[in-house]
């Protein structure tokens, strides 16, 4: 699909919200008080995910114009257009088909692309992830000296790590191989050199993740990580040094993961050993394809499949649910409304769970990589903010630390609480059920922040004289409130299907392209500019501005 984007801003739907913001004074405490049946009319089920938006700024008058808005910017022509495989992804002149990583066998009608079968593709992929997968659990797959696998260690960065990490933890009670995880993403030599130094280089298994397989990053960890493994098979009498072992040693220690297998064989890790997937998936799309083979040797081949079914039910639901109900959708335009309509710059994600510690740090490449654009997928500029800038730590952590801002800031944050009804480890504290204290603070945070307290109850306590101010809480501080039974693997996938899906929304409203990311570009450029200049080479010092050439100065003086 090239064609223009619809400028949202020209719709009537915009001018309807521009009016209705006109007016505008959030008042939760009213609205609630006034209509009994405001929580049911905005509380909505898709798949496992409870989400309550009632404690969001918002009227029915104010949801009914931002569906129109939906409706008037083509939301859901493009979302069709990307499940066709058109290609929407128009810098790169790709579908966007991360939606087809997730189908089930035999799903109808099927998928066929650009003249790719790819459901037949998608399911050869993940039965050769399930069938290695399964080898390295069950000790049938071992490192050159025949020790089983005892630790799998993921090198990629960006979207070949950050959703392994983040399910990783997420998932943990699931672990049952006896093999943990480890993941590298950062060129500082301190990540791979801290996550390896206590590792037996005869029960690790490398898996190098890349899409491209040129990212600097994650090949110069590869490239150190293969230093480490024959340094340390020499130094224990396990190779000899000799270039076939070294080359048996990789055989047996590296498998890779990329679109580019060409790249893979190049580096010395034997294509036999290496997992594919395909230009339709974009790297923060990309933990449901082979991206995720570190998943499916922790948790195994089952689990991973129940992640992916949680996505497609998702997917499901926005493919064949109306605007009005649609909860991914409404969730982007509540976000709209926000951005666009009430000033807010940033996005809190607050899960009530410590298993998603990376969820925020998962989301932010998701949405800030996805949407953080000034033009549009036609290329010219956008006509109103796009992105904002998503953040968040798990709570109670974030209570001690931060929501002071939420609660008396100046600025609006909408916020987004995840929680679950069951723990994956249920304790108690002297009799007392500790999840269900956690879940009081969820519960509790939701409710300060959406009906604070005024001056004349902080007065009715006791409190006098300038206390009073410091005491208030302004309230009308919008949360959406996602609750789900517990934190399964269907319920994880569910939850970053509703992300994807929220990000998609807002980008159509914006017309821009959420599957590039041309801005990460000109910095990588840079630093291959620049290295030489680190590594001595003076001209390409004298070639820096004034302010990088002090710095290199600085670099080049205290260097030890
Ligand atoms: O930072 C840009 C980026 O291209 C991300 O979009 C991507 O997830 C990451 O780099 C890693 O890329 P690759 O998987 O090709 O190594």
């Amino acid at each position: 699909m090239t064609n223009a984007p619809i400028d949202a801003t020209t719709t009537a739907a915009w001018t309807e919200l521009e009016a209705l913001k006109g007016g505008f004074t959030p008042d939760l405490r009213g609205w609630f008080a006034a209509d009994p049946g405001r929580v049911d009319r905005l509380t909505l089920d898709v798949a496992d995910l409870h989400v309550d938006l009632s404690k969001n700024l918002v009227t029915d008058e104010i949801v009914a114009a931002l569906v129109r808005l939906a409706e008037q910017t083509g939301v859901a022509e493009r979302y069709a257009a990307m499940l066709a495989g058109e290609h929407i992804n128009t810098t790169e002149d790709r579908a966007v088909l991360h939606t087809a990583l997730r189908r089930p066998k035999g799903a109808l009608p099927s998928l066929t692309v650009d003249g790719q079968d790819i459901d037949t593709d998608v399911h050869e992929v993940l039965d050769a992830l399930a069938e290695f997968g399964g080898r390295v659990r069950s000790g049938e797959w071992t490192g050159i000296t025949g020790k089983r696998v005892k630790t799998v260690v993921n090198i990629g960065i960006g979207g070949s790590d950050l959703g392994p990490v983040m399910i990783s933890a997420a998932l943990e009670p699931y672990a049952d191989a006896g093999i943990s995880a480890r993941f590298v993403s950062n060129i500082d030599p301190f990540d791979i050199a801290s996550k390896t130094k206590d590792l037996d280089p005869e029960t690790t298994l490398f898996i190098v993740a890349s899409k491209t397989f040129t990212t600097l990053e994650t090949l110069t960890n590869a490239r150190l990580a293969r230093d480490w493994l024959w340094e340390g098979l020499a130094a224990s009498g396990a190779i000899d040094g000799s270039d076939e072992q070294k080359k048996d040693a990789v055989a047996h220690h590296f498998v890779a993961v990329s679109t580019a297998l060409d790249k893979v064989a190049d580096f010395g890790i034997d294509p036999t050993n290496a997992f594919g997937f395909w230009d339709w998936v974009g790297g923060r799309y990309s933990v449901d394809s082979a991206i995720g083979l570190s998943l499916v040797i922790e948790f195994g081949a089952d689990t991973f499949r129940e992640l992916l079914s949680g996505f497609h039910a998702v997917d499901e639901h926005v493919r064949t649910t109306p605007l009005a109900q649609n909860v991914p959708v409404l969730m982007g335009l509540l976000n709209v409304w926000y951005t666009n309509f009430l000033g807010a710059q940033s996005h809190a994600v607050l899960p009530y769970a410590q298993q998603l510690s990376r969820f925020a740090a998962y989301l932010q490449q998701l949405t800030m990589e996805s949407n953080g654009k000034s033009v549009r997928w036609d290329g010219t500029p956008v006509t109103s903010d796009t992105g904002e800038v998503f953040w968040g730590e798990p709570g109670t952590n974030g209570q001690h630390a931060f929501y002071q801002l939420i609660h008396q800031g100046t600025r609006l944050i909408p916020a987004d609480f995840i929680a679950f009804a069951n723990p994956a480890y249920p304790l108690a504290d002297g009799g007392r059920d500790v999840h269900g204290l956690f879940l009081a603070n969820f519960l509790a945070q939701t409710k300060a922040l959406a009906f604070g307290k005024t001056a004349e109850e902080v007065e009715a306590e006791g409190t006098t004289g300038a206390l009073v101010a410091a005491r208030t809480f302004a309230g009308n501080k919008p949360t959406t409130s996602i609750f789900a039974p517990s934190l399964t693997p269907s319920v994880l996938g569910q939850l970053v299907a509703l992300y994807e899906h929220i990000t998609f929304t807002q980008g159509v409203i914006w017309g821009i392209n959420s599957f590039d990311q041309w801005g990460v570009e000109l910095g990588k450029q840079l630093a291959l500019q620049i290295a030489p200049a680190i590594e001595g080479d003076s001209a390409a010092l004298e070639a820096q501005d004034a302010s990088t050439k002090a710095l290199l100065e600085y670099y080049r003086d205290h260097r030890a």
